[in-house]
């Protein structure tokens, strides 16, 4: 995106080094961080000419839902340590955009008050979705899931790369994690929490695959599995009934030196062939990315870090910048591409560079 650098570096004056490092933080070497957009850009274009572009088309259906775009806003947590509107400001920003918001189990602010300011805003039709760490306390997950479903959130992102953290050298290094007075962690799940913001007992590190069907009756609701990175995994996945698959490395924040996003997303979408959607995240930065998501077999993309940046720049405002910048350059990746919709993106539209 045109000023991503900018914006980021904006962000940066304005966080605290902590908060910062955070955010744009990945595990290990960060080897994965890098090679999430390196990746990408080792995926050429293959354009065609002379085709009509005059009226470009970003809509898609996704789980039954149009959506103005095909890029979503990744889970991410703690956005008020980002700027004081956190989540609800990004989801505002998302709805009105005509795109997914999906709140982080770890966010800062309160899945009721997420869900109510989004349905106060007159112009938001973009749903919410909830994305869950289940706990080993199980009725506390159970719980939250039912008030998600009350609250009108649309589908469960179960994230599956986390059974323990990452090993995120820069959080180390900064130590004691400050939290502003009045910013707190996980409001909505009621629970306390340990140092290091984990809930007293911990996430569940027993999860297997028929979990995904638990989570299904606990909410009622969709459930897609977010953190796949291989064939077998997605196979495993469509056979406990996920709604849809997100191809996901965490944003190079679990296993470092693991498959980039756009490598595991040609060997997922071959698995998959069309019986679920398959989403991707990690590294895509403009619209060129998310064609190229969609061109490897991808439904949509999400993004994490640059819509951090939005936000701790200029809140909700500066989220909707975010998402219409990517809007406008994927309307200009598939004019001069030579595909006007998105259903005119295939595989014909990809040609690999090296790998
Ligand atoms: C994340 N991510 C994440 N994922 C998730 O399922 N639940 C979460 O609470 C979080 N929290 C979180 C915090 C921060 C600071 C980051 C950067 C990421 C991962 C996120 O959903 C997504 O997979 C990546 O951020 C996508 O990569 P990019 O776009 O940031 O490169």
């Amino acid at each position: 995106m045109q000023g991503l650098a900018k914006l980021e570096a904006h962000a940066q004056e304005r966080l605290a080094p902590a908060h910062y490092d955070y955010f744009a933080g990945g595990a290990g070497d960060e080897q994965t961080l890098r090679e999430n957009r390196d990746a990408w850009r080792k995926v050429w274009i293959r354009p065609r000419v002379m085709i009509d572009v005059a009226a470009v088309d970003t809509s898609c259906t996704l789980l039954g839902r149009r959506l103005e775009l095909p890029l979503l806003l990744a889970p991410m947590s703690a956005q008020r340590l980002l700027h004081p509107g956190g989540e609800p400001a990004a989801a505002r920003a998302a709805g009105a955009a005509g795109t997914v918001y999906c709140l982080s189990t770890r966010a800062t602010a309160d899945l009721a008050e997420v869900a109510a300011a989004v349905s106060s805003s007159k112009v938001a039709t973009g749903p919410l979705w909830f994305q869950l760490y289940v706990e080993r306390d199980r009725a506390h997950s159970q719980r939250v899931l039912a008030r998600a479903a009350e609250h009108g959130y649309e589908a469960i992102v179960l994230t599956v790369d986390l059974p323990v953290a990452g090993r995120r050298e820069r959080e180390l290094r900064h130590g004691e994690f400050p939290f502003p007075d009045g910013v707190a962690l996980a409001s909505h799940l009621g629970y306390e929490l340990e140092r290091h913001q984990v809930p007293i007992g911990g996430y569940d590190t027993t999860l297997t695959w028929p979990d995904v069907g638990w989570v299904r009756e606990c909410s009622g609701l969709p459930v897609i599995v977010k953190g796949v990175l291989c064939g077998e995994d997605a196979e495993a996945a469509i056979g406990a009934d996920a709604a849809a698959i997100v191809v996901s490395n965490h944003g190079g924040r679990q296993i470092d030196g693991c498959v980039p996003t756009a490598v595991a997303l040609r060997e997922v979408a071959a698995v998959v062939a069309g019986r679920v959607p398959v989403l991707v995240d990690g590294g895509i930065r403009d619209g060129a990315d998310v064609l190229r998501a969609l061109a490897l077999g991808a439904d949509a993309a999400l993004i994490g870090r640059p819509y951090a940046w939005g936000l701790a720049s200029g809140g909700e405002t500066g989220v909707r910048g975010v998402i219409d910048a990517f809007a406008e350059d994927l309307r200009r990746a598939l004019a001069l591409a030579g595909r006007p919709s998105l259903s005119a993106v295939d595989a014909s539209c990809a040609q690999l560079a090296g790998w």
